[in-house]
């Protein structure tokens, strides 16, 4: 069985008072024995204050990015060695507006990956189309360019610490969201692929988010999907309320 994974991507959102705000705020209303898994991802100069909250909760704190390199003259960057120090399990990787905005190609994206990994820290790639792409019936040519060369030199091993991303680039703030059906059927050749890369089993573990327009309202169609394995939240994961709602989807109150 695989437990679902439920991460809230700030992105730059957020001053460490608000983090903080959020981070006490969630600790009140979050149940102690999850049956989801629960990372936060605050912008870097929040991790060390929301750290400390989580401390003792059952949500883990993750980071939106890391640098290719332990240390050393790279002005503006932050290691995995570093956000390892501050209490993160987790660390995004690759997604579409770092690939978008900071030209982050796949060769990067893997560097990144496999020192992450080294340290021990769980990688959430993120890997999706384009509106173009998509319009163009090329998702399954991308998403797959994206695992392969994202995961080269990735060992079985370390697999365990890995999960994919697939958020569609075309729903990602657009309110448009894939198809719990679709998106399912693209998760469906992402586990095919891992299972070629490496094995059945390795594909069969390993958890594949959704994300893009993820909201309270279509969590649950989501989630039931065979699938789809938790999601990766944008806007929705910036208010306690809504967030709790897409953790606890599927519960009554
Ligand atoms: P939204 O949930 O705001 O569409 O963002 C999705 C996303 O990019 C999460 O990483």
């Amino acid at each position: 069985m695989r437990k679902p994974l439920m991460t809230a991507n700030w992105k730059m959102n957020k001053t460490v008072s608000e983090a903080v705000g959020f981070a006490n705020n969630l600790k009140l209303v979050l149940r102690d024995a999850q049956d989801v898994e629960v990372v936060i991802c605050p912008t870097f100069v929040a991790l060390s204050e929301v750290s400390k909250i989580l401390e003792g909760s059952s949500a883990k704190l993750g980071a939106q990015n890391v640098y290719m390199q332990e240390n050393g003259a790279y002005t503006g960057e932050v290691s995995p060695l570093m956000l390892k120090e501050l209490g993160c399990k987790y660390v995004i990787i690759g997604h579409s507006e770092r690939r978008e905005y900071f030209k982050e190609d796949n060769e990067l994206i893997n560097a990144k990956l496999k020192l992450a990994l080294k340290y021990q820290l769980r990688t959430i790639l993120c890997v999706g189309e384009t509106l173009a792409e998509y319009q163009n019936n090329q998702t399954i040519d991308i998403v797959k360019a994206e695992i392969r060369e994202g995961l080269a030199g990735v060992d079985k091993e370390q697999m365990g610490r890995v999960t994919i991303a697939y958020e569609p680039i075309w729903a990602i703030g657009t309110g448009k969201t894939a198809t719990p059906n679709d998106a399912n059927k693209v998760h469906k050749i992402i586990r095919k692929i891992i299972s070629d890369m490496f094995d059945i089993k390795t594909g069969e573990k390993m958890r594949i988010q959704y994300g893009g327009s993820v909201k309270p309202d279509n969590i649950s169609a989501l989630m039931e999907q065979s699938d789809i394995d938790g999601a990766l939240v944008g806007g929705a994961s910036l208010s306690v309320e809504s967030f709790i709602k897409i953790i606890n989807y599927g519960k009554k109150d």
